[in-house]
């Protein structure tokens, strides 16, 4: 059976970073019992469709669900094991800002069921931090994250990289280091700045593409020689600490999202269900108001690649054609494919298709490219 996961978003965070581009609104007066009436209202929805399935993780993510009250999430997880049978050693992770957590809120969030706790640190330069206008300092996340070492099975920080005038060497110190914290798992983002952000605004931009490309090397690199494999473009873990969660999506499994802006894929009598949900707070609260889409067989194969190449592995062969009933290359233009491949872009066995490592640093332009 394929694995199917639930996301749950929770859209508030204490300001809204400059940068950040993820549907999350600063909110101090949270109705917090509209929440959870909205988020139960939901659960109980898509229970109707996947209630047969069986849970392998839950995420909370956001914006800060680190603002969650431990009650909320107790109540949330108490839910979903009431709609579904959820696997025993499922994977509950949870976004977390250094800004919203201390040992006590990690034991409270622990009880809940909590296993992973995925950090947002962002940088270990104060002077940047401030530039990200992030509430924290770098001390202030440095004992978050100590603290969350000795509570979480699963433990995960988030850093950003490319910032406006980092140069290769700066990186190069500062991620050491970050690999001298010894996590098992890092999500390493280059810095993009979307239109409609603070940043756009004010015309404050990553480092030049070349030095990008650059960084991303050194990256992989240096992640790869402290043993942490780099599984996905920006995600980089010590073998069996990779996020399930995840992998879900790099890897076409199925799950359900909850929350406003929330996306969902599954599967239900051989069809492909694509569920999306307002990017508005006030319409989700007074009704589910959710899109469902069914997906054609062409539009689930080319996200299933668009996604597959993501990761390591890439599109796996057989995975491929028990989910579509064709081959990978049946939805590929077969010239580019070839140019992809013999330029060193692309790699095709018989496992399937991947990125080389060159190729994965222009996965888009490839795919735009590939897909008829
Ligand atoms: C939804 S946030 C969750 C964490 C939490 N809200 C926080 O910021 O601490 C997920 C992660 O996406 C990354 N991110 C957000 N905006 C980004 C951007 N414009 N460029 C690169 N990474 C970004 C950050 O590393 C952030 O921690
Ligand atoms: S980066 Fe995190 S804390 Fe900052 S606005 Fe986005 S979701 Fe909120």
């Amino acid at each position: 059976m394929n694995k199917f996961g639930i996301y749950v978003h929770w859209p508030f965070c204490k300001s809204k970073c400059p940068y950040c581009d993820f549907f999350s609104i600063p909110c101090k007066n949270i109705d917090y019992n509209a929440v959870m009436n909205a988020y139960v209202r939901d659960l109980n929805y898509y229970a109707a469709d996947t209630a047969e399935k069986k849970v392998s993780s839950i995420f909370f993510g956001g914006g800060t669900p680190s603002l969650m009250t431990e009650e909320m999430i107790s109540f949330i997880i108490e839910t979903i094991h009431s709609l579904w049978t959820v696997n025993e050693d499922v994977e509950i992770s949870l976004e977390a800002n250094p800004s919203s957590v201390n040992r006590q809120k990690m034991n409270a969030l622990r009880k809940t069921g909590v296993n992973r706790l995925s950090v947002g640190v962002q940088a270990l330069r104060n002077k940047d931090l401030e530039l990200l206008g992030r509430l924290h300092t770098v001390e202030q996340a440095l004992d978050v994250l100590n603290t969350a070492k000795e509570i979480f099975p699963f433990l995960s920080a988030d850093f950003i990289y490319a910032r406006p005038c980092q140069t290769a060497d700066e990186w190069k110190a500062e991620l050491n280091q970050i690999l001298e914290l010894d996590l098992k798992h890092l999500s390493l983002y280059q810095l993009t700045v979307e239109k409609g952000t603070l940043f756009y605004k004010k015309g404050i931009f990553p480092v030049q593409e070349e030095l990008g490309a650059d960084l991303f090397e050194l990256t992989y690199d240096m992640t790869r020689q402290a043993g942490l494999k780099r599984y996905e473009v920006s995600n980089h873990a010590v073998e069996g600490y990779q996020c399930r969660h995840n992998m879900l999506y790099w890897q076409s499994g199925e799950w359900i999202g909850i929350g406003p802006a929330a996306h969902g894929r599954f599967i239900k009598d051989g069809t492909f269900y694509a569920t999306s949900h307002e990017s508005s707070v006030y319409h989700w609260l007074k009704s589910l108001n959710n899109n469902k889409l069914v997906l054609t067989q062409k539009e689930k194969a080319e996200e299933m690649i668009i996604m597959a190449l993501r990761t390591d592995e890439g599109i796996d062969r057989n995975a491929f054609f028990q989910i579509t009933g064709k081959a990978p290359e049946d939805f590929m233009n077969m010239n580019t494919l070839q140019e992809y491949q013999s330029e060193n872009y692309l790699i095709c066995d018989g496992y399937g298709i991947r990125a080389s490592s060159k190729g994965i640093m222009i996965l888009d332009a490839l795919c735009s490219t590939l897909l008829y």
